[in-house]
């Protein structure tokens, strides 16, 4: 026992040495993954709610998923663009009419999405628009999260993930999220605005969920004003709220949809942006690419994610046991003193702890879930995040329910 206990240790004091400290784990090391369980190299078992921030909605190592990434694996695995495969046409014909627009643009992680998002609307400003040139801003909103590059972090509203990343990238504009009177405000007194990127609900500052209506009206806003509603869904979407996108909840048709995370169901980084032909034709030969994007292996795991989701009707699943856990975390807020709100959709939730951001108390209760067989990472200081894969069951959910409510126990 003593020996094995040792083998997390050294995995955890390896990665402190040699790898860069741009992450701050709890300290559990996953060996192996199957559906919503993972193991440590101790051989203990816990429920992962975290879902590696929504990548794994389809459950760890799901079968389909891993049996069409060696299939592909074997038969050919790289073009890159300079020449065509044959996987890409049908992956773009499938998520094109899946999501309902004319064309995709297929990329690697969910930052290089949004950037990518960034540039067509940029260029869409000036060719189509016909914005004075170097002149086209994009409305953001406070307490985004969009990613980590260089001109994703100029408008972040997070001083840890901003500062001293500077010289930063002009050409964005933040208003309050959930004001739709903000967005007016801007949009009417400012020709040049070219975009309005939002996320639909704000996952990594902690789930706001914002108000019926928000969605639906910032994209009659965008209309008003022929401003682009570019819905960042790369955490929200893939079924993770209850619809196959969380914009869904409100009819909302995006004008340039970006998606990342669970279209691969976290086997491989995959990355799309969608529009119509009229958006997406600004992009040209050499104006915007990547080695990785769309290659065949990718193009063949995604598929595979997206049918799983379609077959096993997870986003029903999600919806569904979403209110059931909201419902049954909802008497624990009225009856634990250190819980205030429990919030969110579908199988994206987070509770609040009763202190401030700065406390170390959602960390130490993460801790003890852990201890308890249930993973979760606190988010801002003092909110925690549960977001289960979606195939979860109702028996596993009140278990894990359970767990959540004996480990805040202990601590009121
Ligand atoms: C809403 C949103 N956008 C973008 C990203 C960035 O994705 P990636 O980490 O794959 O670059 C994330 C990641 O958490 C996200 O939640």
């Amino acid at each position: 026992m003593q020996e094995v206990l040792i083998k997390s240790k050294v995995f955890i004091k390896k990665e402190a040495q040699y790898g860069a400290h741009n992450y701050q784990p709890l300290p559990i090391v996953f060996e192996k993954g199957e559906g919503v369980f993972v193991w440590d190299p101790e051989g203990n078992k816990y429920y992962d709610f975290l879902s590696a921030y929504s990548a794994v909605n389809q459950g760890h190592c799901h079968p389909k998923i891993i049996n069409a990434l060696i299939h592909q694996a074997q038969k050919l695995t790289l073009s890159s663009r300079a020449f065509f495969n044959s996987k890409l046409g049908d992956y773009e014909e499938f998520i094109t009419s899946l999501f309902g627009f004319d064309k995709v643009l297929p990329m690697n992680t969910g930052a290089e999405a949004v950037e990518t998002a960034i540039k067509i609307c940029r260029k869409w400003a000036y060719e189509k628009k016909r914005v004075p040139y170097n002149c086209a801003e994009i409305v953001v909103c406070k307490g985004n999260f969009h990613g980590r590059t260089t001109t994703i972090t100029s408008f972040s509203t997070d001083g840890n993930a901003r500062n001293n990343f500077g010289p930063y990238t002009p050409g964005f504009i933040t208003i309050p999220y959930n004001n739709l009177e903000a967005l007016e405000n801007v949009l009417k007194n400012n020709t040049n605005i070219s975009g309005f990127l939002v996320e639909p609900i704000q996952g990594e500052a902690g789930v706001f969920v914002p108000s019926e209506g928000y969605l639906s009206g910032a994209k009659k806003i965008c209309q008003k004003y022929n401003v682009l509603f570019i819905a960042d869904e790369i955490q929200t979407g893939i079924a993770r709220t209850g619809k196959m996108l969380a914009i869904d909840h409100e009819n909302v048709r995006a004008d340039i949809l970006i998606l990342g995370k669970a279209i691969s169901g976290g086997v491989y980084p995959v990355s799309a942006v969608l529009a119509s032909n009229e958006i997406m034709k600004v992009i040209q030969p050499g104006q915007h690419g990547s080695t990785f994007g769309g290659n065949p292996l990718a193009c063949a795991v995604a598929k595979a994610a997206l049918k799983v989701i379609i077959d096993e009707n997870l986003q029903s699943n999600a919806l569904v046991l979403g209110k059931v856990f909201r419902k049954k975390m909802q008497k624990t807020v009225e009856t634990l003193d250190i819980v205030t709100e429990v919030r969110g959709k579908g199988l994206l939730n987070a509770i609040v702890i009763n202190t401030d951001e700065m406390s170390t108390l959602a960390w130490d209760i993460c801790l003890k879930l852990k201890e308890n067989g249930l993973l979760a990472k606190p988010t801002h200081g003092n909110k925690i995040r549960f977001a289960p894969p979606l195939v979860i069951t109702k028996t596993q959910l009140d278990e894990c329910i359970e767990i959540i409510e004996t480990t805040l126990m202990s601590f009121s």
